[in-house]
């Protein structure tokens, strides 16, 4: 490349040099769900665990084997792979390879694709034009072709439910929510003056709009579901086009790096909660996108999330929830057999505003995050929990989860390190934070409700007494976008302790 070209050309080069150079790059192995932090390393271990000599398959494609059948071989290892076919097994040759159906990627952010260099049979090979591979890739996976993408349908689905109006509809009408959000920015625009910001999941463009009206230099503004089209001229109508840039794509992906550039951000803004914190699993692609592009010293807003928990002891709330007295009456036939099916039962974790009087313990902070810090690992977690029962409490029906949300303008600030975020918990301080809990005004995220099974609802607990357990937050197998929550919990009893627990999924 000469020295012009490099100036005016994408700095898509410097995107690779920078993810090569950041410890958090990965590489993962073309078989298996192992990481490797080095290309040889990986490399090493295919053919030791695998028995699959990747560098020995290049080979026998020739001397002149160039960059854009590298990416296909990768993809195609890895597409052959996921078929469960024996690395052994996989046939590769030039015809196979031939077929730019591979061109596409097997993984959504495959590091290896940035980092070919190890693969090239010739050191001297001409470094991968990525311009080349996107054209390759615009003409070769028009409509028809089978994608290839690991757009498993659970992701396509998640993408699909953000494209319509109502959802952000909702989000936009939970005033706690959207005037978290805005006071922050509004009572700290001196944050964001002359400051670039990334929008992780932009949605309609709200928070993007906020940031830019508050002083932001420059947005991105990044959504993979259609609602991006919308965001797009909703920015346009408000007249900050020349600001806000909208890309539509995985904030994750190869080509979302790509036209977001090689210069870090200052600010990552996102509102990725799920019910229950951590359902949906979005938090994953804003860890991502913080690894990815923000500054070291930049700021993620939000900055810190606290969960919490508390035992529910009300047998009324509960059956009145459950569906019980509902089915055990209808025009005085006994339909009992239909309560199982209702939204509080003993397999799912079900979504109510929950009435503060049903809670019989204080609430307890379980888990904090931070997010600046926190890795994806850290998601899936056990922690412990104690409470203190009230007097009039004799036994446990279910529990609640809810969780706080925090804006801390700079974690090292001494004010903001005086905010006792595992204490605070009530709604009226702006442009701290929100509560979603059952103190507070009600949000969209209400609160998650684990139901008891029946045999630990009928032990009888000490009233005034403690109530201590573990709390684990796990990912099911095959679906990131789920969780599988486990309550283990014991307290004092009349005679000696009790003890009980659960599992729970949101799916
Ligand atoms: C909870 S909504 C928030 C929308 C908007 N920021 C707001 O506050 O009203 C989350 C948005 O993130 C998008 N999203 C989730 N994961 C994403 C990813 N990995 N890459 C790009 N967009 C993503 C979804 O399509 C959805 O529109
Ligand atoms: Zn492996």
């Amino acid at each position: 490349m000469s020295d012009t070209e490099s100036d005016t050309a994408s700095s898509l080069g410097d995107i690779i040099e920078d993810a090569s150079e950041a410890d958090t790059t990965t590489f993962k192995c073309l078989f298996c769900d192992e990481q490797w932090s080095r290309v040889p390393d990986m490399l090493t271990h295919c053919k030791k665990e695998h028995t699959f000599d990747v560098e020995d398959n290049i080979k026998k494609l020739g001397q002149d084997v160039d960059e854009l059948t590298i990416i296909k071989l990768v993809n195609y290892l890895r597409l052959e792979s996921q078929k469960s076919i024996e690395p052994k097994d996989i046939k590769v040759d030039t015809e196979t390879l031939a077929d730019d159906k591979y061109l596409q990627p097997t993984l959504p952010d495959d590091a290896l694709l940035f980092e070919l260099g190890d693969l090239m049979p010739n050191p001297d090979s001409r470094v991968v034009d990525y311009d080349e591979y996107e054209a390759a890739l615009q003409r070769n996976i028009g409509e028809g072709v089978e994608k290839l993408t690991l757009d498993n349908d659970r992701d396509v689905d998640y993408f699909e439910s953000y494209k319509g109006n109502a959802i952000h509809r909702e989000m936009i009408e939970d005033r706690v929510r959207t005037e978290g959000y805005r006071d922050f920015i509004e009572k700290n625009a001196e944050l964001f003056k002359g400051k670039t910001v990334l929008d992780v999941g932009c949605g309609t463009g709200i928070l993007s709009l906020f940031c830019a009206r508050a002083g932001a230099k420059r947005v991105l503004a990044v959504d993979n579901s259609d609602i991006a089209k919308r965001a797009r001229e909703n920015i346009a109508r408000n007249g900050y086009e020349d600001k806000i840039q909208v890309i539509q794509g995985r904030v994750e992906d190869f080509h979302t790096q790509r036209m977001i550039g090689k210069e870090k951000v200052d600010i990552i803004i996102s509102e990725w909660m799920g019910y229950g914190l951590l359902f949906e699993g979005m938090l994953d692609s804003v860890l991502r996108a913080r690894d990815l592009y923000l500054k070291e010293d930049g700021l993620m807003v939000p900055s810190h999330c606290t969960m919490r928990i508390a035992p529910i002891s009300d047998k009324a709330w509960i059956e009145d929830a459950s569906g019980e007295k509902f089915w055990k009456d209808v025009y005085g036939f006994d339909f009992s057999s239909m309560i199982p099916g209702g939204v509080l039962n003993d397999r799912e974790i079900g979504v109510f505003d929950v009435p503060s009087k049903t809670i019989s313990g204080e609430p307890c902070t379980f888990y904090q995050l931070d997010l600046k810090n926190i890795q994806i690992r850290d998601l899936d977690f056990t922690a412990p929990f104690s409470t203190k029962l009230g007097s009039d409490t004799a036994s446990i029906e279910a529990f609640a989860i809810w969780f706080d949300t925090f804006f801390l303008p700079n974690p090292k600030t001494p004010g903001a390190a005086a905010v006792d975020i595992a204490k605070w918990g009530a709604n009226g301080e702006p442009g701290l934070g929100f509560s979603t809990g059952p103190y507070s005004t009600p949000t969209h995220w209400h609160q998650a409700v684990l139901l008891l099974s029946e045999e630990d609802r009928k032990k009888e607990v000490k009233r005034d007494g403690t109530l201590k357990g573990r709390v684990a937050y796990k990912k099911p197998k095959r679906d990131d976008r789920g969780i599988d929550v486990t309550v283990e919990w014991e307290a004092e009893g009349a005679q000696g302790p009790v003890k009980g627990s659960l599992k729970r999924t949101m799916a």
